[in-house]
């Protein structure tokens, strides 16, 4: 592939969302970027990006809490509690041991559930690029034009 090329393949997935300073203001936006409705959250000095609509039944990520649990920055969703780690989009939750006494909760993953996309800045510019690694991931469901147009029209 020649620069050319290489600067073509990027730019079809990297779009300019908004100027540092009024992203950092707002903490969190929702981006639709090509065909993806997106939560760009600027937390604790560091920029995420994340499907607006959780994998468990689309709720609106926007209005979750961010907590950390076992060390890992989660967003809480408001509908059902489920805990989706901002870094990667893991399902988390906590499992008990029964033959395990006392019973002692421990955290796990459910794996990869909900799409993640990268954020980066350059002067003063933020840019989302999104993730379209192959291989659906749970999230993607609530990307479909169905869910697109139920949800942003509430
Ligand atoms: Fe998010 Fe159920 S819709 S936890």
């Amino acid at each position: 592939m020649s620069s050319d090329e290489d600067v073509a393949a990027v730019s079809r997935h990297t779009h300019f969302i908004g100027k540092k300073e009024n992203m950092i203001r707002a903490r969190r936006v929702v981006k639709s970027v090509g065909e993806r409705d997106v939560l760009v959250i600027y937390h604790q000095g560091d920029f995420h990006a994340i499907d607006v609509r959780c994998y468990h039944s689309g709720g609106p990520l926007q209005e979750g809490d961010i907590e950390d649990f076992d060390g890992r920055t989660c967003i809480v969703c408001p509908w059902h509690k489920y805990k989706i780690t901002l870094a990667e989009g893991e399902g988390l939750y906590q499992a008990v041991d029964p033959s395990v006494k006392p019973l002692k909760p421990t955290w796990c993953s459910k794996g990869i559930k909900q799409r993640v996309h990268t954020v980066t800045v350059s002067n003063e510019d933020v840019f989302l690029t999104l993730n379209d690694s192959p291989g659906p991931i749970d999230s993607d469901y609530y990307q479909t034009e169905k869910y697109r147009n139920t949800f942003l029209k509430e």
